[in-house]
């Protein structure tokens, strides 16, 4: 049976649908066009055979514009039927397969990842083998082979980066059920070094990391650089100050003369004291000197960075995640180290991840951190590694062990400070160089240095000042008698740089009422006492004991309850009138 014809013989045309069943091209290739150019010719023919008025011209002319529509309508026939052929093709053509590429083993060989098991594949020669990118999704025919490149996945699972080994392969996996995988780098991940706590997005059957995203978490804790405070920015601390130096100073200094005592270095040390008084403050200015110590030592360039955890940051009500937080900072300072940074480690707040078992099941956690930290802090060898410094309101519900010899075991009050210490730190916010009181000025032969010392003395005076509108609290003690504290009793380095701030406030709103520059005057200074101590900041927003205790800073043992004196009527009245801010 000739194609075209069908069961009977019959012509059936150009067209014929039973070529699909025996899997031929439904048009046959030499057909239409040409055989209706021959009738055509033939056509022409007739017309040049016959004159002009053979009775018979006008039905050679039907036939041939018959002869032209046929050959058109052929041409949109077949056209359409090429259409229909491609998306029948594709309709029945099997699915291609997606695999992800890995790499070349062999020249125009691809090793590719399908449904979880690995192909050597043939590459079709119209890919260029450059061009693949390991990671990339590939197409694969019914024969395995690669067809088509579709470049990288943007979607996946992510995960985190535990290490990055030598070779460039990442680590990646929960340290805490102790699962991990390593992976290959995808290409589009570079020769960049993954850390430690990034996150990669991986396509898990191929186990390649495609895409890497920074550390997300780790950006909070870092303060960046250290931050830039020196020892002349905190007032009234000598005592913690030169404690501080003799326990991280002198070892880092003298490492020839501790070494031949045998004596071992601290790996930190823990701040306590009541809030506001310049823990954190003494936190950034440790970790600027000691790095400008060891500049000077060593001559070398080195650089501090300072990790700040707010000591709540750590804490997650998720079991398994604090514990993780605890590591991954432990392993970002170690991290740093390698890279040739001095990493300080500073945990604000430190009661809330680091305290007793009964301090942290108030807050939910599991005590695991402890155990986790004090791990953590075993390996690390001295503060030429990794400084950790703890800070704290309540140094009594830090759990022992982390405070035992070899760990934390140097612990520094920061006092609040006495009245010589209220002045120097007055006089760090309180300085010459601002616009002072005319009047103030006039007083001291226009010596700006006379005028500011003048105005903090006279500042201290009315702080320290014991009248009945300076009580403010009455704590009553477990041995039966009560004490009353005045404004003075509860003085902070913060207390003090908010007195100066309001007072800088007032004399700028002065200013711009009247026009020309007005300078601080006492009368400002006064004002501002009066309201930083009218206004509710200063009370604990709860009736709870432990918070009052931390304010005061009392023995807990010793207190059994703490009263506000309501701020006096004349007080209140003052700033009524006042009407600022
Ligand atoms: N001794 C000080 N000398 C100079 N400024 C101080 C001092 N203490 C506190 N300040 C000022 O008060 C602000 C708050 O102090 P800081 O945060 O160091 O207190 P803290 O002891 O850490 O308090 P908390 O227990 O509430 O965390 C500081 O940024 C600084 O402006
Ligand atoms: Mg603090």
């Amino acid at each position: 049976m000739a194609n075209g014809e069908d069961s009977r013989g019959r012509d059936r045309g150009p067209f014929d649908p039973d070529r699909r069943r025996r899997g031929e091209p439904l048009l046959e290739d030499d057909s239409g066009p040409e055989r209706d150019s021959v009738s055509l010719d033939l056509v022409y023919e007739l017309i040049a055979g016959t004159e002009e008025d053979d009775p018979r011209r006008p039905a050679i002319y039907q036939l041939r514009r018959q002869l032209i529509d046929d050959a058109q309508r052929y041409q949109d026939t077949r056209q359409e039927i090429v259409e229909l052929e491609g998306a029948c093709e594709k309709l029945t053509a099997p699915a291609n397969r997606i695999g992800v590429y890995l790499g070349s083993p062999k020249e125009r060989i691809a090793q590719v990842v399908v449904s979880g098991s690995t192909y050597f594949s043939n590459v079709d020669p119209r890919i260029e083998m450059d061009t693949l990118r390991v990671g990339a999704q590939v197409l694969l025919n019914e024969a395995y082979v690669v067809v088509g490149d579709l470049g990288r996945t943007d979607t996946g699972s992510v995960v985190k980066v535990v290490d990055q080994l030598d070779d460039g392969r990442i680590r990646v996996g929960h340290e805490t059920t102790g699962q991990f995988t390593v992976l290959q780098r995808g290409s589009d991940i570079g020769d960049d070094k993954v850390a430690s706590g990034d996150e990669v997005l991986v396509d898990a059957a191929a186990r390649v990391a495609l895409e890497v995203f920074p550390k997300q978490e780790a950006r909070d804790y870092f303060l960046d650089e250290v931050p830039d405070v020196s020892w002349e920015q905190v007032g009234g601390q000598d005592e913690a100050i030169s404690a501080i130096q003799d326990a991280i100073e002198m070892p880092l200094l003298h490492p020839d003369l501790f070494e031949r005592f045998q004596f071992t270095t601290p790996k930190g040390f823990l701040l306590y004291g009541p809030p506001g008084c310049g823990k954190t403050l003494i936190g950034k200015a440790t970790a600027h000197n000691l790095v400008n110590k060891i500049r000077e030592r060593t001559g070398e360039d080195i650089e501090g960075q300072f990790l700040h955890i707010k000591g709540p940051e750590i804490l997650n009500m998720w079991l398994g995640e604090s514990e993780r937080k605890v590591r991954e900072i432990f392993s970002i300072a170690r991290e740093k180290r390698k890279q040739g940074i001095l990493p300080f480690v500073f945990i604000d707040e430190a009661e809330s991840v680091l305290g007793t078992r009964r301090a942290l099941r108030s807050h939910n956690i599991s005590n695991t951190v402890v155990p986790m930290f004090c791990a953590e802090m075993d390996g690390i060898e001295s503060i030429d590694d990794v400084v950790i410094i703890l800070a704290t309101n309540r140094q009594d519900l830090i759990d022992p062990a982390i405070l035992r010899p070899g760990r934390i075991d140097r612990k520094i009050k920061v006092n609040r400070p006495d009245e010589s210490g209220t002045r120097e730190i007055f006089r760090i916010y309180l300085t010459s160089d601002l616009p002072l009181d005319a009047d103030l000025l006039a007083r001291h032969d226009d010596d700006p240095d006379a005028a500011a010392a003048g105005l903090v003395d006279a500042v201290v005076d009315e702080l320290y000042g014991e009248r009945d509108d300076t009580r403010f609290l009455e704590v009553a003690m477990a041995d039966g008698h009560r004490e009353t504290l005045h404004r003075s009793d509860l003085v902070s380095g913060a207390i003090v740089a908010s007195i100066v701030q309001r007072s800088k406030e007032y004399a700028i709103k002065r200013s711009v009422e009247t026009g020309e520059e007005q300078g601080i005057s006492f009368d400002d200074l006064r004002d501002a006492i009066e309201q930083e101590y009218t206004e509710n900041e200063i009370f604990p927003p709860t009736d709870n004991i432990g918070d009052w205790l931390k304010l005061i800073d009392h023995d807990p043992e010793s207190v059994v309850s703490v009263s506000p004196i309501r701020a006096s009527k004349q007080r209140v009245r003052r700033q009524a009138l006042r009407g600022v801010i």
